[in-house]
């Protein structure tokens, strides 16, 4: 069932609630491949009703980034959920989310400031944000995250710690094409060309992966070897940035230990891609 309305579906909450229903909540930004697919099917699997969000939200995105252009298409995400399972649709205008006058944010700080908020200053400002305010609309038991975004579900589940919410917050693992790239809704923009460049950031991480098994530790060597399997195509406009982090507080290592992150952002063209992978 589709929601637009936000006191509607605090209403329908409510209702829940008084049965003593489970919710399992799955905020997305809409245009869903099977990444978001995996986390709907882990929420159905723990929950006994499932909330789906989507919601482009302008507050995350930086003042040149794909905002205007990020792709959109209700009706084939709205037949989706239906063939999931997804007992709600909530898809709130931005008008009631921001309505004028809109001023109070959400900070975590310190993680936030390494990897992906180093270079997209006020990102995850946005993104705990909105999510707080979907939490407080959709008030879970469970969400799902997706570790494809690692650095936002470590950022999600601090804010979750320090406010004392009451909401168990779970990561999924990264659902990948075939080839191994890391399925995104961004992926639709690459050309061809591009496609097959992207393919070798998740083939660099394999291999990193593969070189820390077989004993080296590192970093600047596995940085180094990633650098070579990812700039071997000329589709490659930047490598923003190539990190070994600890998987906890993502503070930069030398020397990689069992379960830290390789964590990636590359510009293909003018498409920003990240991936990462666990040692
Ligand atoms: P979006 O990019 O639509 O992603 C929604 C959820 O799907 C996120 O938790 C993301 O990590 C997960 N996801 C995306 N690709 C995945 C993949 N290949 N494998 C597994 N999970 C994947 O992330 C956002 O939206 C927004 O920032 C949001 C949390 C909704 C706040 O606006």
């Amino acid at each position: 069932m589709l929601v637009r309305d936000i006191s509607e579906m605090k209403s329908i909450v409510k209702d829940l609630k008084r049965k003593g229903k489970t919710i399992g909540f799955v905020p997305t930004m809409g245009y869903l491949h099977e990444g978001h697919v995996s986390l709907i099917r882990s929420s159905r699997k723990d929950n006994d009703i499932t909330v789906v969000s989507i919601f482009v939200n302008p507050l995350q995105f930086g003042e040149n980034e794909d905002l205007d252009r990020y792709p959109r298409d209700l009706k084939r995400d709205q037949g989706i959920c239906e063939k999931e399972g997804v007992d709600y649709l909530f898809y709130p205008s931005y008008k009631d989310m921001y309505p004028e006058g809109f001023s109070t944010y959400v900070t975590v700080e310190g993680i936030t400031d390494k990897l992906c908020g180093a270079f997209r200053p006020g990102h995850f400002r946005g993104v705990t944000t909105v999510v707080m305010k979907l939490f407080n609309i959709v008030k879970p038991d469970r969400a799902y995250f997706g570790l494809k975004d690692y650095q936002q579900f470590k950022v999600i589940q601090k804010m979750v710690r320090d406010l004392n919410m009451d909401v168990q917050v779970i990561g999924c693992p990264i659902v990948r094409e075939k080839d191994g790239l890391a399925m995104s809704s961004r992926n639709k923009y690459l050309s061809d060309k591009e496609r097959e460049a992207a393919v070798n950031i998740s083939r660099s991480l394999f291999e990193a992966k593969r070189l820390f098994e077989s004993g080296v530790t590192d970093a600047e060597r596995l940085k180094e070897r990633i650098i070579e399997i990812i700039m071997s195509s000329p589709e490659v406009r930047e490598i923003q940035y190539v990190e070994l982090v600890d998987p906890e507080n993502l503070e930069s290592k030398e020397k990689a230990e069992k379960g830290d992150i390789i964590a990636i952002a590359v510009f293909i063209g003018n498409t920003r891609l990240i991936d990462n992978i666990q040692l």
